[in-house]
């Protein structure tokens, strides 16, 4: 990827700052259903053993409408979680973000459903701030950078944001593409984000980019004007997504050490000072590239792909939980955050908790 005119390198965190943030509490949310390579044989010309070979993956969940499983509920089951997990009640939030490409309507914002859901569910009326952020796979990094931002600047305390997709609903696993088919997920993700006096802690650098030349690469076409010059319109392939896996990747392979090193260059840092990297899980080939460019001890790279496929949005936020459940991520860890997607987008947040 060349650099972009207007690209600014990572911006490192601005020195003398008199307060920082912590992530108070995370959740996350699968849904029941599972989906094995075994299950996609019976669906389309491919295999188990190639499946795991080019990407890692084994199985992937996936909602199941007629048990009341949809995007909001995973979002609103996460963000409950996180809510608990951060011993906070629901009208404590100052605002709600909701990282998605699978809104179920345009209006109204998917964030102000998910406050009210969560706030029948827990008891409490939640009127604070809520706006969904539409930033495909990138959404989640993005969205951290942005509810950090918004606490430094003072206005805001606690900010909660939810990774969610079901990108199921944009697939048909009979015409989709054994290519695209094969690789998602749905799943959510959340963190609460809360306002600390201590000022080391929060983001250390961060970077968020696009490039808009390559939407092509990842779209979902709405109607037949959508689909690019020289690719015919095809009425199945409406309100589903399309994807070019093979310039993606090169995409990704490409831009994921360039962003790490980056960000590392602005913080000051070595690979090896950072205690763990999670990355928007892709491809497992891409993550393991990264790992040897850097030269990473195997755990030190986070990879659940193999359980739950690409999962967009809910990637970042679901690795993240399930490392703090484990232990792996806690109070003290340097963690760096990195994903890329649909604009295309890419972006890090490199946190010190
Ligand atoms: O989340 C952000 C957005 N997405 C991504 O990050 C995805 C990035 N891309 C990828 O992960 C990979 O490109 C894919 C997993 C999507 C595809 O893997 P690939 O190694 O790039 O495959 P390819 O498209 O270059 O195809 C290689 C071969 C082709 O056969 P021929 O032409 O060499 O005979 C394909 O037809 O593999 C074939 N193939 C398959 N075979 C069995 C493609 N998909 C499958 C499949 N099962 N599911």
């Amino acid at each position: 990827m060349t650099q972009m005119p207007n690209a600014r390198s990572s911006i490192a965190r601005s020195p003398g700052r008199t307060r920082g943030v912590k992530i108070a509490g995370t959740g996350s949310a699968l849904p029941s259903k599972i989906i094995t390579n075994a299950d996609l044989e019976r669906l389309m010309d491919t295999s188990d053993e190639w499946i795991v070979q080019r990407t890692g993956i084994r199985q992937r969940h996936v909602i199941d409408p007629s048990k009341g499983e949809s995007m909001g509920s995973l979002a609103a089951s996460a963000l409950i979680t996180a809510l608990n997990d951060a011993r906070m009640r629901p009208e404590e939030l100052d605002f709600i973000i909701i990282a998605t490409m699978t809104s179920h309507m345009a209006c109204p914002p998917t964030a102000c459903q998910i406050a009210f859901d969560v706030g029948q569910r827990m008891g409490g009326a939640v009127h604070c701030g809520a706006m969904d952020l539409s930033g495909a796979c990138s959404g989640f990094v993005y969205g951290m950078n942005i509810a950090h931002d918004l606490i430094m600047g003072g206005a805001y305390r606690s900010v909660a944001l939810v990774g969610a997709d079901t990108i199921s609903e944009l697939m048909d696993y009979a015409t989709s593409g054994r290519t695209t088919a094969i690789i998602f997920g749905d799943a959510a993700g959340a963190a609460i984000f809360r306002a600390t006096d201590d000022p080391n802690l929060g983001i250390l650098a961060q970077t968020m980019r696009s490039d808009g030349s390559g939407w092509k690469e990842i779209y979902v076409p709405r109607d037949e004007h959508d689909f690019p010059a020289k690719v015919a319109p095809e009425p199945e392939k409406i309100g589903r997504v399309q994807m070019n896996g093979a310039s993606v990747f090169k995409f990704a392979v490409g831009t994921f050490p360039e962003i790490i090193q980056e960000t590392l260059d602005a913080a000051k840092l070595k690979p090896d000072d950072i205690d763990v990297y999670v990355c928007h899980q892709s491809n497992q080939r891409i993550l393991h590239a990264a790992r040897d460019r850097f030269g990473l001890a195997p755990d030190k790279l986070y990879v659940n792909i193999d359980r739950v496929g690409n999962t967009v949005a809910a990637s970042v936020p679901l690795c993240l939980d399930e490392l703090r459940r484990a232990g792996r991520v806690k109070d003290g860890s340097r963690v760096m955050f990195v994903a890329f997607g649909g604009g295309l987008t890419w972006g890090t947040s490199l946190w010190q908790l």
